[in-house]
């Protein structure tokens, strides 16, 4: 089973404990990287921890939510070797893993219920990637990120 991290900010806290517990129930390890609370906090910090920690192989895995799941997936596409998704439903989500091979899936607390989010955390997480012509695209993309460095 993979270890997965997760982060949020204030948009995204009440929605990240409830996926928290349920990846937990479902028998997933899983690091909590914050917020903590309600109170107001910078999505940026909390999608830079997470996407360090899935740059350096200390989780397999990432899930960030902030109020649309945008702020987060545009800070986390900024650490080489992180390829965040930006999901909607347990379609976008299984996508995200069989053609784009996301590490990171990001969603929005005030765009997602309950049952959507569980939904595309367990298409997510079921799905693979399907390499061969997807990963040629995927190969063209750090081609980019290597121009960028
Ligand atoms: C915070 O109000 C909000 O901007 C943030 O949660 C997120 O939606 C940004 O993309």
């Amino acid at each position: 089973m993979e270890l997965i991290a997760i982060g949020s900010d204030h948009g995204g806290f009440h929605l990240k404990e409830k996926v928290k517990a349920y990846l937990m129930e479902k028998g997933y390890k899983v690091l909590d990287m914050g917020t903590e609370s309600e109170a107001s906090v910078d999505y940026p910090d909390y999608a830079e921890k997470v996407a360090k920690a899935v740059q350096a192989g200390e989780v397999d895995l990432g899930i960030l939510i902030c109020g649309t799941g945008i702020g987060m997936a545009i800070t986390a596409n900024k650490i080489p070797g992180v390829r965040a998704a930006v999901v909607h439903d347990a379609y976008t989500a299984e996508m995200s893993r069989r053609h784009n091979n996301a590490n990171v899936i990001t969603f929005g607390g005030r765009v997602v219920g309950l049952g959507v989010a569980f939904s595309i955390v367990d298409a997510w997480l079921r799905n693979r990637f399907e390499g061969g012509r997807h990963a040629r695209r995927l190969g063209k993309i750090e081609a980019l990120e290597s121009q960028e460095r």
